[in-house]
């Protein structure tokens, strides 16, 4: 019989396989920070000694929770244990009261979501640019009006909509990113985060409040500049179209398109002008 339970540290090198399965590039450090900051939010499902799938939430206070990294190992699909493991994800949300649950869905999905419960809202492409030779001679730690963290992170919560800190510092605080900032007396305000992986390289969240013009640019030019030598991925939203704009002209070509999604109902919150590129914190 199908049962579903926490996942443990212990399951992290199983939930890693089935990633790899998808070309994801979910690390050990990604899914051990998931399970460090939502402990009681990330599940296994299993059989008998045999473990099958697995899911992650990630909780941004009362207003907002994400599931990511739902995956079941592909010899089990269509035995509705993916329905199992979004049902169970979104049952321990609600019971934590959670005001609003989203996810990030690649378009083949779309139709599984939505026959759970979830709506589409607005679309999003994914894009890479292909492996460039490092530009030399930049500096991107090298910026002006540098800002402190915490006024970046109060930029990120209007543009996202709710109150993503702790994910954000952890990555920092265990080198997994690292940003380029800007912040001129809390009207305007930008930052981009940078991760390297293995064979590739992530842009996002990279959150711009009121920027003056050629700021975006500038950043963008500044963390192309330290990743030259990997491919490099984002997502950003289409109705964004300064960014998509800004990525074409640098390279960037779409890769796959995608929709976030909601449960129920679509939130307003946040401000998707702000959002230049997507986080995809809890990959997946
Ligand atoms: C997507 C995924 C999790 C589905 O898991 P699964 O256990 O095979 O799905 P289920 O058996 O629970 O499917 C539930 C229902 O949705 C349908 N369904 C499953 N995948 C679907 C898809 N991609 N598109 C449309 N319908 C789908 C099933 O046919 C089933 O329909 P039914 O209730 O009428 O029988 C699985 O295919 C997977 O791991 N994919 C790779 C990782 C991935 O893309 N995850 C989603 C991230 S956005």
């Amino acid at each position: 019989m199908l049962r579903i339970r926490r996942m443990r540290i212990e399951d992290v090198p199983f939930a890693v396989r089935l990633s790899e399965q998808e070309h994801w590039g979910v690390t050990r450090n990604d899914l051990q920070r998931l399970l460090r900051l939502t402990p009681a939010g990330c599940f296994i499902a299993y059989e008998g000694a045999k473990k099958l799938g697995l899911t992650t939430t990630t909780i941004y206070g009362r207003k907002l929770a994400w599931i990511g990294n739902v995956i079941v190992d592909w010899e089990y699909r269509g035995m509705h244990i993916g329905r199992n493991l979004v049902d169970h994800a979104v049952a321990f949300l609600k019971k934590s009261r959670i005001q609003n649950i989203a996810l990030y869905c690649f378009k083949e999905n779309v139709d599984f979501y939505e026959n759970l419960g979830f709506v589409k809202d607005a679309p999003f492409l994914r894009m890479r640019r292909k492996a460039k030779s490092r530009a030399a001679g930049v500096n991107w730690r090298v910026f002006d009006h540098a800002p402190s963290l915490q006024a970046l992170l109060l930029g990120d919560k209007r543009a996202f909509g709710a109150d993503r800190s702790r994910l954000v510092r952890d990555m920092l605080a265990t080198r997994a990113g690292w940003y380029v900032g800007s912040a001129r007396k809390k009207i305007s305000l930008s930052y981009l985060m940078i991760r390297e992986y293995r064979d590739m390289c992530e842009l996002g969240p990279w959150v711009c409040l009121n920027p003056p013009r050629s700021e975006p640019e500038r950043m963008l030019n500044l963390a192309l500049s330290e990743v030259g030598e990997l491919p490099t991925e984002v997502s950003c939203l289409q109705r964004n179209k300064d960014a998509i704009r800004l990525m074409e002209a640098k390279g960037f070509r779409t890769l796959r398109e995608g929709y976030r999604m909601f449960f129920r109902d679509r939130a307003r919150i946040g401000n998707d002008k702000a959002q230049y590129a997507l986080g995809f914190l809890d990959k997946g």
